[in-house]
């Protein structure tokens, strides 16, 4: 489940790590930031990389205020922005900033990298803002899974980018929503499957029953080995709030045979990952699992549930389907495969 990539960075729910004050905010304190920065002075040919400093800010600001959308980014120029200073980096050209990019990282050795915002487009530019952000998480978080999503339209050109930057595509990733309705605490929840939520006792059984789903996935296949089914769940643990009584293993006889987890976000549950073991798929498995979540989602309360799955992976999108679950938006993803992971250029 594709879904879990996204959420935690918060590049999904726009929230961002506890604490943390955004650009916007300290730039509305007064007489903190009056003056405007003279570090930003360079005769360089090339623009210079490098993190942001306090001294940014106000330019910082303006740039992020103005400069115009990046081919494929998935925010809009002007939007409240995410994260701090700690977490961005920008390139400069005769005291100017000309392009800047950011951050979050995450419990379960993750990190997602927004597509970088520009003057004016430029692909190496690009191409080396999103290169030393990859190498700064790896290096400074020792992040493993080296995520950025970016809109299915402009991919292209921001794609170009990436993988000169070192990236791999991934997947396209669909978000699917459906309506949750008072009917849906009718659904009805298979008795040849026994369900068991998650406690820390289970922690081990919940592993190795991910790990078992991962097999022939055709889920974001390319990620098999970037990390464990323990870090998974650590990044899972993270998607919104975090519910153990809903997050379900189904054990059929004495096998386990799958999970359903389900998380609240704000307005809406998430099924932050659905898997079968290989043994017991086309048996119906996912689909009582399916429902068990939607029925879950009922019981919480929410609106709405929402997932996003890869386009290639025909099984879960046609369960999706079957169950009322609808297209919402389409993005593309990329990340750093673990043979780059160490070549990253600062
Ligand atoms: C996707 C997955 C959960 C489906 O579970 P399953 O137990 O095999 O599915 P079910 O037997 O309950 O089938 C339910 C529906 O799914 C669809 N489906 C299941 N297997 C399919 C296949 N091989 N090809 C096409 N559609 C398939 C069908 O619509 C099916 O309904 P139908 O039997 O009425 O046609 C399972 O393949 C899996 O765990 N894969 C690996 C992990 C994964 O991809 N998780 C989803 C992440 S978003």
């Amino acid at each position: 489940m594709a879904a879990t990539l996204e959420d935690r960075t918060g590049l999904l729910t726009g929230s961002r790590p506890a604490g943390s004050v955004s650009v916007f905010e300290e730039y509305l304190r007064p007489n903190v930031y009056g003056r405007r920065d003279a570090c930003l002075m360079s005769n360089n040919p090339i623009p210079a990389i490098r993190p942001a400093r306090r001294s940014d800010l106000v330019a910082l600001v303006e740039f992020l205020a103005t400069a115009p959308h990046s081919e494929g980014a998935t925010d809009t120029p002007g939007a409240p922005v995410a994260g701090n200073l700690a977490n961005r980096l920008v390139a400069v050209y005769g005291g100017h900033i000309t392009g800047a990019i950011h951050y979050t990282t995450g419990p379960g050795y993750t990190a997602a990298i927004t597509p970088p915002r520009l003057g004016s487009w430029d692909e190496d530019l690009a191409a080396r803002l999103l290169s030393a952000a990859a190498a700064r998480v790896r290096r400074k978080h020792r992040a493993k899974l080296i995520q950025t999503l970016v809109a299915a339209q402009g991919a292209d050109a921001m794609g170009a980018a990436l993988v000169r930057a070192g990236f791999n595509r991934l997947a396209t990733l669909i978000t699917m929503r459906r309506p949750v309705t008072a009917a849906d605490l009718g659904l009805p929840v298979s008795d040849t499957i026994t369900w068991r939520s998650y406690s820390r006792l289970r922690h081990g059984k919940f592993v190795a029953t991910i790990r078992a789903t991962y097999r022939d996935s055709l889920d974001c296949p390319a990620m098999a080995g970037l990390r464990t089914a323990h870090d998974a769940i650590r990044t899972h643990r993270q998607t919104g709030r975090y519910r153990p009584k809903r997050w379900r293993l189904g054990i059929i006889g004495h096998t386990p045979a799958g999970v359903a987890l389900v998380s609240a976000l704000p307005g809406r549950a998430e099924l932050v990952y659905l898997g079968v073991v290989p043994e017991m798929r086309g048996h119906a498995v996912g689909r009582a699992l399916l429902n068990r979540a939607i029925r879950d989602a009922a019981e919480m309360g929410a609106p709405q549930m929402g997932l996003a799955v890869d386009a290639g992976n025909t099984p879960g999108l046609r369960l999706y389907q079957a169950e009322g679950f609808r297209e919402t938006r389409r993005r593309v993803a990329y990340f750093v495969p673990k043979e780059n992971l160490d070549t990253l250029e600062a």
